[in-house]
């Protein structure tokens, strides 16, 4: 059985109801998938939260991958299998975004592969707690975590059946972290979805609320989610996003709009068993369980809930950010290779530092412009099928006008003064660490003297400055002819392989991670 497509049948098949349209029974056709992946690209994705309604007897269909999953969850749901369960999974420790060698990972964590769940990292134990009518309306409020020294992982070892027992009965969620690593269930989805969307990878947490509470307070994500639910019930509250707010993956998140902004459209969903509710990053939102933990003559609303979230995470490369940082890349790439005049070393030098700054103006654009922001759909599976239907036609075609919009946006808006104030700020700042943006250009780099531009930023632009800042005039003059002969010449057609091969080489690492940690649950569950 293709595990994808059984997903994508339920996915799609879902929203083709909530569309109000027809499907007739067997699998949706590819075209047919496509058109309905077009309606959600255009009308939902990055944009705004949907309800996928699924019908009663979802999980009934055996053959379901949710059905599959709620069968080995479900075994767990009694407290005495649950803290079994906890105590039989190890950490998974993280690997860095920009990592693409497995092995050089591996020496990293050589010494704590198959060690117990850290707190944060693989385990949260936490609620938040109700306000009492008395309390003011509109304060914040906050979570509390079960552990109170919670880096001590030793603590973690210890969450055995009566801990875990204690935990829930007194309101706390267990949200447990990188399930794709630990159910092969979990990790088919999770796969299915990022080939779907075209990203190297997709994460996916479960969380277990016992009746009446809330695990995690209000707040928004850097990542669009999925949040399915498997068991019980639950009720979420989200509020409206400021327009084109939209969050990049890694970056600080700020604190949230104020309360005041947010009381007008909140959207309001209860979620049942197999529902699927679609929510973009940057959107705030909040969720609690309904019923009494004391009321035991209503069953249906004392149950507990499990949902599975399986978050889209979009690496820097992939958002439109990344693609025109590649572009930019390539380009330089057949200058340098094309070029009709033997250019001596010196000229060579001052041009890779040029277009070092074009690639530092494209980020300092991306900031101010979401368009750059959202994630690039060149490599999502309708497009990268055979079949020439409408939907793949017309989506393709939409990429292809981002990306002439981002060029034209550069060529309009790039700033050379505002480009080098940023440089000087760095360089006097010396921190290394506002430039960890460009780290992963490097991938890009056959040659080693490329790779360094990369791998220490702070030490070129240096030189930069420490050449150029006696005649910034001529530098201006040259950066701007460079940047109009750029937006001038870069054909979206030619990113595109390169683009996937990039992609290719992220989903090979998170893939023989994912493997990895698949194998080293197996040896223990
Ligand atoms: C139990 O709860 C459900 C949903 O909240 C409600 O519709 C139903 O009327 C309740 N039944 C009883 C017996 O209270
Ligand atoms: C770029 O500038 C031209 C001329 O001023 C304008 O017509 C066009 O809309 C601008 N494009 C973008 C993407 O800002």
């Amino acid at each position: 059985m293709n595990l994808l497509l059984l997903f994508l049948d339920f996915l799609w098949m879902k929203f083709s109801i909530s569309l109000g349209k027809q499907i007739k029974f067997g699998w949706p056709s590819l075209g047919t998938m496509n058109l309905l992946l077009k309606n959600f690209l255009q009308d939902c994705w990055e944009v705004s939260p949907l309800l996928i309604k699924g019908s009663a007897n979802n999980f009934d269909d055996k053959s379901s991958i949710f059905s599959s999953l709620r069968n080995s969850l479900g075994c767990r749901m009694n407290a005495n299998a649950l803290a079994m369960f906890l105590g039989q999974l190890v950490s998974c420790p993280p690997i860095a975004s920009d990592e693409l060698d497995i092995f050089s990972f591996l020496k990293e964590v050589d010494n704590s592969l198959g060690s117990p769940m850290t707190y944060e990292n693989d385990i949260r134990v936490v609620k938040t707690p109700k306000f009492t009518s008395e309390s003011i309306q509109h304060a914040v409020k906050e979570e509390i975590h079960f552990f109170k020294h919670f880096m001590d992982s030793e603590l973690v070892e210890k969450f055995s059946f009566v801990k875990s027992q204690e935990a829930l009965q007194d309101g706390y969620t267990i949200a447990l972290r990188g399930m794709a690593f630990r159910i092969v269930e979990v990790a088919a989805i999770a796969s299915g979805l990022s080939n779907l969307f075209g990203q190297p990878s997709v994460g996916a947490n479960i969380y277990l609320t016992p009746p009446s509470s809330q695990g995690l307070a209000k707040h928004f994500d850097d990542h669009c989610v999925f949040v399915c639910q498997l068991f019980g019930q639950k009720r979420w509250r989200i509020s409206p996003r400021q327009v084109a707010f939209l969050p990049r993956l890694y970056e600080p998140l700020c604190g949230l709009p104020s309360s005041k902004y947010e009381d007008d459209g909140c959207m309001d969903v209860l979620l049942r068993e197999g529902d699927i509710l679609y929510i973009p990053r940057g959107y705030p939102h909040e969720a609690h369980t309904i019923g009494d933990s004391k009321e035991h003559d209503n069953k249906s609303s004392s149950e507990f809930s499990m949902h599975l979230t399986l978050g889209i995470e979009v690496e820097p490369p992939f958002e439109w950010e990344g693609f025109t940082h590649i572009a930019l890349h390539l380009w330089n790439q057949k200058y340098k290779k094309y070029s009709a005049y033997p250019i001596d070393h010196g000229m060579q030098n001052q041009r890779s530092m040029l277009v070092n700054m074009l690639h530092i103006t494209l980020r300092l654009i991306a900031d101010k412009n979401v368009v750059l922001k959202k994630a690039c759909m060149v490599a999502a599976l309708p497009f990268s099928s055979n079949t020439n239907c409408y939907g793949e036609h017309i989506l393709l075609l939409r990429q292809k006008t981002t990306f002439d919009y981002i060029i034209e946006t550069i060529d309009n808006s790039s700033s050379f003064s505002e480009t080098l104030l940023y440089i000087t700020t760095t360089v006097h700042e010396g921190n290394e660490n506002s430039l960890q943006w460009m780290r992963w250009l490097r991938h890009l780099c056959q040659e080693e003297e490329e790779k360094e531009a990369f791998d220490k930023p702070l030490e070129l632009l240096k030189e930069f400055l420490l050449l150029n800042s006696n005649h910034i005039k001529e530098v201006a003059k040259e950066f701007t002819e460079m940047k109009s002969e750029f937006c001038g010449s870069v054909f979206f057609e030619d990113v595109c392989d390169e683009y996937k091969m990039l992609l290719q080489k992220y989903k090979k690492t998170r893939k023989q991670y994912m493997n990895g940690m698949l194998s080293l649950h197996t040896c223990f569950l």
